[in-house]
């Protein structure tokens, strides 16, 4: 029977309690249902009768467990990114099994300031994990060289990266496991690409494709949890918030936000506007609050300017800090002007090759988050 109605629905909620069965119309799982949660906890605590004890400890402990008796003493390696997916997953699979464990962390030379050196820093030194830390920098360069189609860009680094992680993985020798940061999310999202036919609008990568000689068995101990779950549980193993609250950086990294060619000086005036921006909005807690996610783009468009009586003529920079639950669509974030006016300023003084900076106003839909 209806248990609940509006002016034009008449069965927006239906009970039939002798059967314990429950339906609504309606979502109460997006952030519009003002009472979205309430529901949601009251049908899985006092329906359902869940306990709702899920905490990071008594999940670590569960999962130390259930990882020793799936590895038994086999040996696993897992690809590094720097993302937080990655970061917990490695620092928890390193609490079953230490030395078991490898992990290879490729540089490609389009990471963001000091993020390759927070990696080592982290696992290495800090946790004492077996870390292999590649340098590709001058192989994915060689290969980008006069390389400006996005699509392009991403399937050289995607593949490149799947190379690069096999030859690293070959050289450890028998190796039993491959590891991943999957989380639920991303289960949920490869089966609706199963499912349907829609056209990639961007090719996403992440560790899918290695070849088929290379037989792991998969070890996903995130695999059923969501991001507030996964950063509860990387604070719990005491990562630290650099990587627990980092905000997503897409694999391809700068190269997708350095537009046109991508040459070694481009990435560093790229990186060096990108830390000036995401350290101002830091020191004014916007990266862990008030966006989802803050970085900066550089365009392949030279402009006029001045600079005490020279003339310059250098390239325009972006700034691009969005607002956003589920990165399927976006706000721009309504930054403060002082605020904007200080990181271009900055910018604008303090690194080489850039004399103009905008701001980008267009939401998702009709832009995109990234702006390739
Ligand atoms: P867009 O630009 O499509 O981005 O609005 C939505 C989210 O996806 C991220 N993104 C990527 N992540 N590889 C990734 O791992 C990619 O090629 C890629 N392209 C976009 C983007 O940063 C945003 O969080």
């Amino acid at each position: 029977m209806p248990i609940a109605h509006t002016t034009n629905a008449p069965f927006v909620a239906t009970a039939d309690d002798e059967r314990h069965y429950y339906a609504v119309q309606f979502h109460p799982e997006v952030v519009h249902t003002i009472q979205g949660v309430q529901i949601l906890s009251n049908f899985v605590k006092d329906i359902c009768g869940c306990a709702a004890d899920w905490t990071p400890q008594n999940f670590i402990e569960e999962q130390v467990t259930a990882i020793r008796k799936q590895v038994g003493d086999g040996r696993v390696v897992l690809g590094l990114s720097g993302g937080v997916d990655s970061a917990v997953a490695g620092a928890l699979i390193h609490r079953a099994i230490g030395d078991q464990l490898t992990s290879i962390f490729v540089d490609h030379g389009m990471l963001r300031f000091g993020e390759g050196a927070q990696v080592v820093e982290t696992f290495q030194r800090n946790m004492g994990m077996n870390l292999v830390a590649v340098n590709a920098v001058e192989e994915y360069l060689g290969e980008l060289s006069g390389v400006t189609e996005p699509e392009r860009k991403r399937k050289i680094i995607g593949n490149k990266f799947i190379r690069i992680f096999e030859r690293e993985a070959r050289k450890l020798g028998e190796v039993d496991f491959l590891a991943q940061g999957t989380i639920y999310p991303d289960v949920i999202e490869s089966a609706a690409d199963e499912q349907s036919a829609a056209h990639t609008i961007k090719t996403h990568h992440n560790v899918g494709g290695l070849p088929d000689d290379m037989q792991f068995q998969l070890v996903e101990p995130l695999r059923w949890l969501f991001k507030d779950e996964v950063r509860r549980l990387g604070t719990a193993l005491g990562l630290p918030d650099e990587i627990v609250w980092r905000q997503p950086f897409p694999g391809p990294g700068l190269a997708i936000r350095c537009l046109g060619e991508i040459t070694w000086p481009r990435l560093e005036t790229l990186r060096q506007a990108d830390h000036i921006f995401t350290t101002e909005l830091r020191a004014r807690n916007l990266l862990r609050y008030g966006t989802a996610q803050a970085f900066a783009v550089l365009l392949p468009v030279k402009s006029v300017g001045v600079m005490g009586d020279q003339r310059t003529y250098e390239e325009v920079l972006a700034l691009r800090a969005v607002t956003t639950e589920d990165f399927m669509t976006a706000d721009w974030a309504r930054l403060d002007y002082d605020l904007l006016a200080h990181v271009s300023q900055r910018i604008v003084n303090e690194v080489k090759g850039v004399n103009r900076v905008t701001y980008d106003v267009t939401s998702k839909p009709p832009g995109t988050i990234e702006w390739e």
